[in-house]
């Protein structure tokens, strides 16, 4: 690779795995990391790691130069249940450290950009299932309005400028190894830490809320996988359907009784029931698996299985 990469977020929920394992691909020194907060003890110590702003674009053009970076992960944004909370701060962040980014790389400073988007560009008005690519969009929360909007700039900027700019809309991602950041999606990681801690979990969503969701691993393969295609391959330049798993906080429950019968779910939906009703079900993303060739590997018990293991793993270091 001619220059390193750049992680901003780097310390999120994705950030935290996508840097180790880039880091193992290219190499520790290849992959800097940044973010506000620091991270984990082994992000922290595994290779470069510098606080910076997403907003401040002089400290960030400041990074590229030190670091000869070529290729930026921009992860830093603000999740949707968190955003509802302070939707000007939301919209800010979510498009000021983009356009920097953008800007940048149709500058010719930087050569490749992967901006995360999200299931939330859907709203009430959209196709529930197996949500087509190309459909009806009126997203209902600010940080759906935000990702929609940065998709339009992405593919702006690429068919304007040549910027090359890749994205995937992710739906729920689910982890163990650093917890999520605020998003509508987290019952379903929660729930675990719940059912090996208490045996009982209340979720915040309705029992038969069904949402698109996919484990971290294939997340992680997701993205490297479209930062390395050759470019032609990469027909859409908005940001792709991406897919793996869709079920209901009471399918995830039957699922987790089967390794922990004494299990038990109740429900009681807040404020996020409004926002994932708004998203869809399922979602088709035939065209990334065409493009790409994009592929899961993690089903609905086997993704169960590795977040029950991880999640005991981590709860018996914690003692
Ligand atoms: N996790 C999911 O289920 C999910 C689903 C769809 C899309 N996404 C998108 O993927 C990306 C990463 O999500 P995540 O789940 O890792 O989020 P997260 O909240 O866990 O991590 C975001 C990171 O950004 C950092 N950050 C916040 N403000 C910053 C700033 N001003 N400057 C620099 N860093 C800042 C935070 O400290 C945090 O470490 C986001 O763009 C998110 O919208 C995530």
């Amino acid at each position: 690779m001619a220059g390193k990469i750049l992680i901003i977020g780097a310390c999120g929920q994705i950030g935290t795995e996508l840097t180790l394992k880039l880091r193992d691909i290219y190499g520790n020194d290849q992959v800097v990391a940044s973010d506000i907060r620091e991270g984990s003890e082994e992000l922290m110590s595994s290779g470069p790691f510098e606080a910076a702003d997403a907003t401040d674009e002089a400290r960030i053009e400041a990074l590229i130069d030190q670091y000869n970076i070529s290729e930026v992960y921009l992860m830093a944004a603000m999740l949707s249940a968190t955003a509802e909370k302070a939707p000007m701060k939301a919209w800010n962040l979510n498009m000021d450290s983009l356009f920097h980014i953008l800007n940048f790389t149709k500058d010719k400073k930087i050569k490749k950009v992967f901006w995360p988007s999200s299931i939330a560009v859907f709203g009430p008005t959209t196709p529930k299932n197996d949500t087509p690519q190309t459909t009806i969009m009126e997203p209902s929360t600010v940080y759906g309005i935000s990702k929609q909007t940065g998709e339009r700039w992405c593919e702006y900027f690429h068919d304007k400028y040549g910027v090359d700019v890749r994205s995937l809309r992710y739906p729920g991602i689910i982890s163990y190894k650093t917890l999520p950041g605020g998003g509508t999606t987290d019952y379903a990681i929660e729930i675990f830490h719940e059912a090996l801690k208490n045996k009982a979990y209340t979720s915040f969503l309705a029992e038969n809320t069904g949402l698109p969701m996919m484990y971290m691993d294939d997340a992680i393969k997701a993205t490297i996988n479209i930062m390395e295609a050759p470019s032609e391959k990469i027909k859409v330049r908005s940001s792709y359907n991406l897919s793996a798993l869709s079920f209901t906080p009471k399918v995830l429950s039957e699922a987790i009784q089967k390794e922990i019968p004494e299990f038990k779910i109740s429900y009681e939906p807040d404020f996020r029931q409004k926002i994932a009703d708004s998203w869809p079900s399922s979602i088709d993303d035939s065209e990334a698996r065409k493009d790409w060739q994009w592929k899961h590997d993690f089903d609905m018990q086997s993704l169960v299985k590795e977040m029950l293991a991880g999640v005991s793993e981590q709860l018996k270091t914690a003692k």
